[in-house]
């Protein structure tokens, strides 16, 4: 099968695509023909190994020592099912599905234990979509539930509004029944408008630390926001997190644990089958919204990365592959049939079958209850 593959870390160029053996399957393993996968902002990083010094040896233990253990590139995927294990129970061949691993996903097949991040693909959303779920609305799901701990009626100031965490973290807050302001460049204005920012921040032209205004959360998905400035822009009570940060943001973290006031707060956001369910779950309930801003065919992973790294990733970069279009698992419905969201655009997708999935509750922040491990015992 053809992989995008990188044997040793480093920029762009160490990228190859290849052609690899298929992975086979474990009694517990799905296997997927990926329709479509992503590049992602952490794709890049694991590329480059590029991440806080301190954490460089559980993860390059994790990761490879010298060398990736797993060369195929790649977190999120859709497709469908192409053979399963002998003991696997939650899916069966022919199952329209999406999810998040590690490393592997940027091949025409992956494989992954049907109790790790994998569901049934929402069935409003195409293959491309759903590819380019899992990573930023998870990140944005549990920063904003489990790390800042937002509340209703809170005001919230997202930095990196138009990235692939940002999208979401902007409609997930607003969900939330956050008030949400929106840090972005001038030609994303009208994008994150339309995910529901309340407010929105050129970042070239206004500075939002000279606000008058405070919010309850920063949170700052790219790492560049200053802690003493965003002091002054905070309740008292208020988070400043960083998903991306260094050895300062954490000593900022554990300096602010030890005195009253308003915290810094970092973390790492993982990945579980209920959060992806949870994202997936709002995604068909039409209260997320994916955002494709890039498209590349595999054979340009080199390119895809290379955009990736200016920093100026809109949304979420697709790889295409296979029937990576795709469609809407929904089958046609004659009397919406003017509904774009209701078409079957290319038929050779029509044949993939949702596997069953409970009615689509849409989760509110009371529902999505903060994980255990985040409590702030000052706080709550
Ligand atoms: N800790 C965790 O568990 C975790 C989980 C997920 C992601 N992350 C990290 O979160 C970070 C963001 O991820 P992402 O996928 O959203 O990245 P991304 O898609 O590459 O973000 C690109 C966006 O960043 C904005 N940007 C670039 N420079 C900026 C600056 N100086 N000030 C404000 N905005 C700026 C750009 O917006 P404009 O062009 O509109 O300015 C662009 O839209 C990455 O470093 C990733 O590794 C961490």
């Amino acid at each position: 099968m053809r992989a995008v593959t990188s044997r040793a870390y480093g920029p762009p160029e160490v990228l190859r695509i290849e052609e690899v053996p298929a992975p086979v399957p474990s009694a517990r393993d799905v296997r997927v023909r990926v329709q479509a996968s992503t590049v992602t902002s952490g794709d890049a990083r694991i590329r480059g190994f590029r991440g806080p010094r301190i954490f460089w040896l559980p993860l390059r233990l994790t990761l490879g020592l010298r060398r990736p253990r797993n060369p195929i590139m790649g977190m999120e995927f859709a497709g469908v099912v192409e053979s399963v294990g002998g003991a696997v129970t939650r899916f069966r061949v022919g199952d329209a599905v999406f999810g998040m691993t590690m490393r592997g996903a940027n091949a025409e097949l992956v494989t992954i234990r049907e109790d790790a991040a994998i569901a049934a693909k929402p069935a409003n959303l195409t293959n491309e979509e759903a590819a380019s779920l899992p990573f930023g609305a998870i990140a944005a799901l549990v920063f904003l539930r489990d790390v800042a701990k937002l509340q209703s009626g809170e005001r919230v100031l997202v930095i990196g509004a138009a990235g692939g965490v940002g999208v979401f973290a902007v409609q997930l807050a607003r969900h939330f029944g956050a008030h949400v302001t929106a840090v972005c460049s001038a030609g994303s204005i009208d994008l994150v408008r339309s995910l529901g920012a309340a407010a929105v921040v050129d970042r070239a032209a206004e500075d939002f630390t000279e606000a008058t205004h405070r919010y309850d959360v920063i949170l700052d998905t790219i790492g560049v926001s200053d802690v003493a400035r965003c002091r002054r822009v905070l309740t008292p009570q208020g988070r400043h997190v960083f998903l991306s940060f260094g050895l300062a943001e954490m000593l900022h973290m554990a300096w602010t644990a030890l005195r009253p006031g308003s915290r810094v707060l970092c973390g790492f956001s993982g990945t579980t089958l209920a959060d992806l369910r949870i994202v997936g779950d709002l995604a068909e309930a039409g209260t997320l919204r994916p955002v494709i801003g890039r498209r590349f065919p595999l054979e340009e992973a080199v390119a895809a990365h290379r955009h990736v790294e200016t920093g100026r990733k809109r949304g979420s970069l697709v790889l295409t592959l296979n029937d990576s279009q795709g469609t809407r698992t929904v089958l046609f419905d004659h009397t919406t049939a003017s509904s774009s969201m209701n078409r079957v655009d290319d038929t050779s997708d029509a044949c993939a079958r949702s596997p069953a999935r409970a009615p689509v509750t849409v989760p509110s922040i009371s529902d999505v209850a903060p994980a255990p491990g985040w409590a702030d015992p000052r706080r709550r």
